[in-house]
C-alpha cells in the first residue's frame, strides 16, 4: 500500500501542469510561416503586439538569402479597440471587421496543456511548454509552444477558418524584443479610412 501511494505522487508530479505563464505586455518578434517559405515564398513578417494598447501590427518583407530583405509593401493593422482590420497593399487598403476578441498575454483558461519537451541538444537545448486551444469566436485551433520559465512564444500552429478565411499555418517565432522599437508599424494610412 506504501509503494502504492508512492508511485501515485510521482506520477502526480510529473504530469503537473506548468503555471499558465504571460508573454510581456509589447513585443515585436519576426514571424515566419515556414509552409510558405517551403512552397518558394521567401517571405517573413515583422509583428509587434501591444497588449495595453490593443493593436497588432505585421509587416511583411521578401529576403533573398544572404542578401538583404526587403519590405514587400504589404502590411496588416489589427485595432482590437475598434475590431478592425487592416489589409495594406502599394495598390490600396481593405478593412474588414474581427470577430474574435483579442488573446490577453497569458496562455487562455481554455487551453489544453500538452506537455513539455525541449528544442536542441544539453546545455544549448530550449525547455518549453506546449498548449492548445479553440479560438473563441471562430473555428480555428491554435497549438502554442512557449520556452519554459520566460514564456517566449516560439511556434505556433493555426488551423481552421477565421473571419470566413481558411488558415492552416506554422509560424516560428525568432528575434524576439520586449519591446516595439518602431510605432509606425501601427500607422493606418489614409487611404483606409475612405469606407
Ligand atoms: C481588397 O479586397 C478585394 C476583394 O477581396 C481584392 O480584390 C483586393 O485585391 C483587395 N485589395 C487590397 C489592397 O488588399
Ligand atoms: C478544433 O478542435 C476541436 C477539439 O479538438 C475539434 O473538434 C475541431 O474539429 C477542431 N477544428 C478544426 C477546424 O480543426
Amino acid at each position: 500500500m506504501i509503494q502504492l501511494i508512492i508511485v501515485l505522487s510521482v506520477i502526480a508530479t510529473i504530469n503537473a501542469a506548468p503555471t499558465r505563464c504571460c508573454v510581456d505586455k509589447k513585443f515585436t518578434a519576426i514571424m515566419t510561416d515556414v509552409r510558405s517559405v517551403t512552397n518558394g515564398l521567401y517571405v517573413y513578417n515583422v509583428m509587434s503586439e501591444d497588449f495595453d494598447a490593443k493593436l497588432i501590427g505585421i509587416n511583411t518583407l521578401v529576403f533573398n538569402p544572404g542578401q538583404s530583405s526587403v519590405p514587400t509593401g504589404h502590411r496588416q493593422v489589427q485595432d482590437f479597440n475598434t475590431k478592425k482590420q487592416y489589409s495594406i497593399t502599394p495598390q490600396g487598403c481593405n478593412v474588414s471587421d474581427i470577430v474574435f476578441d483579442l488573446q490577453g498575454p497569458c496562455v487562455p483558461d481554455n487551453a489544453e496543456y500538452l506537455g513539455s519537451n525541449y528544442f536542441g541538444y544539453g546545455v544549448g537545448s530550449l525547455k518549453y511548454d506546449a498548449y492548445r486551444f479553440t479560438l473563441e469566436k471562430t473555428d480555428a485551433n491554435i497549438t502554442v509552444i512557449f520556452t519554459q520559465g520566460d514564456c517566449i512564444p516560439v511556434l505556433e500552429g493555426v488551423s481552421g477558418v477565421i473571419n470566413g478565411v481558411a488558415v492552416d499555418s506554422t509560424y516560428t517565432f525568432t528575434t524576439y524584443e520586449k519591446e516595439i522599437q518602431d510605432r509606425s508599424i501601427f500607422n493606418i494610412p489614409s487611404s483606409c479610412q475612405q469606407s
